[in-house]
């Protein structure tokens, strides 16, 4: 069979590395993909821009896809799913009214209340002045946030009211993230631990894949700038036993019983962004993806064929699939460009030593690959991926990978996985 994957990040080199290690897959495209994707064997990368969906499905229609897997929110939340998938070609990715649950937080939120999902506090206004006067009504730290899609960037924590009342004039005056700012969400402060859960969800089925946890901010021990994750491990020990049961019970089903309420039903990798605290568990967000960077660590754990696994669930057929996982953790630790999260370099050539590895592997993120050189292309570069016996190995063989990689100005956490190990 052949394979169409959206998308261009580490998730979606680490998905078609998956996919590629299966018999039954005789090509992988991935569109538009990055330098990693065009080295691997059986994986090309073709240019289509993703928002034009009969360019795609004219694509899948000339390939004989049999299967095409959508990485990115803004595909989904565009509706690339329902198109491909009323025009018969078999796609992985939620609809673009479930894919609301990651499109608008407001959605979100009061779908959160109606189907009693525990999450902060919150209020959510389409008018500067509404919200400047609830800012007397709360107490700080308080949390603003832009409504819709903004690659990461749309969440901003205040310490104090003017720093809330500059976030709304950024987002409502400034315009800083376009329509995505046409409404905020003013939402109390959580404390805690953050932990992701990540499952496959095909309507009223549910297969939870093992913990994880990201590393949001752009410093040692989690200080600085908000970042889309500067590395993730798993498993994550602040999801026990007992709280992973607390998830599934008070988030996850909840989630997809609301959804087939609504009459959407949910289809796709589902992400729940949690605050862990004294037992407690709080929805922060909903991604209607796989996380980047989870995925690289989590598939580098997954036993099983992803295909199949994508397949089964497209098929209403999710029982029968029978998920494996090694014992091993992981841990993918981001090599970044200067400057990121904010203006970053590109166009840097990248030297890396030979790296072939069992329990290792170098994903690439933001890399292109022209006159047969690799340069950077993006604020995240590589994610640098292994697997060991308990989380300190898994961290130690992936820092020694992320050695073997060079360009000017990269950059990287040296904590990745901190919190798992103290
Ligand atoms: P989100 O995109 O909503 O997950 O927000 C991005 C990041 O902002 C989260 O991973 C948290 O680190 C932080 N954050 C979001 N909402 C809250 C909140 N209510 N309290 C504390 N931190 C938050
Ligand atoms: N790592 C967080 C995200 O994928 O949104």
């Amino acid at each position: 069979m052949k394979i169409l994957i959206i998308g261009s990040g580490g998730r979606e080199h680490a998905l078609a590395w998956k996919c590629a290690h299966d018999i039954s897959v005789e090509h992988i495209f991935v569109c538009p993909g990055n330098a990693g994707t065009h080295l691997e064997d059986k994986i090309s990368n073709v240019e289509i821009n993703a928002s034009d969906f009969g360019a795609i499905e004219n694509f899948c229609i000339s390939k004989e896809i049999s299967l095409v897997i959508i990485g990115p929110e803004q595909p989904l939340v565009d509706g690339l799913t329902n198109y491909l998938q009323s025009k018969g070609i078999d796609t992985f990715g939620p609809s673009k009214e479930a894919a609301q649950l990651e499109g608008s937080k407001t959605f979100s939120k009061d779908f959160f209340v109606k189907y009693h999902i525990p999450t902060a506090e919150y209020k959510s206004f389409d008018g500067f002045d509404d919200a400047l006067n609830y800012l007397d009504e709360i107490n700080y730290p308080t949390v603003v946030k832009a409504d819709g899609l903004a690659a990461g960037k749309g969440v901003i924590i205040c310490e104090n009211k003017n720093e809330a009342i500059e976030a709304l004039q950024s987002i409502f005056k400034d315009n800083a993230f376009g329509s995505a700012g046409n409404k905020v969400v003013i939402e109390e402060f959580l404390e805690g631990e953050e932990a992701s859960f990540i499952a496959v969800v095909s309507k009223d089925k549910i297969i939870p894949l093992v913990t994880s946890q990201d590393h949001k901010a752009v410093g040692d021990g989690d200080v600085g700038l908000n970042t889309g994750g500067m590395g993730a491990y798993s498993p994550a020990p602040v999801v026990t036993d007992e709280i992973n049961r607390k998830i599934l019970d008070e988030v996850m089903y909840p989630t997809m019983h609301g959804l087939i309420q609504e009459n959407s039903p949910y289809l796709g990798f589902l992400y729940a962004g949690l605050m862990i605290k004294d037992n407690e568990i709080k929805v922060l967000e909903f991604n209607c993806r796989f996380g980047d960077p989870e995925t690289q660590p989590i598939l580098l754990r997954l036993k099983s064929s992803l295909v199949e696994l994508c397949k089964a669930a497209i098929n209403d057929n999710l029982d029968s699939y029978n998920i494996e996982w090694t014992e091993e953790h992981s841990c993918g630790v981001v090599i970044a460009s200067k400057g990121y999260p904010e203006n970053y370099e590109s166009g840097k050539e990248v030297s890396i030593d030979q790296n072939k590895s069992e329990n290792s592997k170098l994903f690439h993120a933001g890399t292109k690959f022209e006159n047969n050189k690799i340069f950077t292309n993006g604020g995240r570069v590589f994610c640098a991926t292994a697997l060991g016996k308990d989380l300190k190995e898994a961290q130690q063989n992936a820092y020694n990978l992320l050695d073997k990689v060079h360009f000017e100005g990269a950059f990287y956490r040296t904590d990745i996985g901190y919190k798992g190990i103290k």
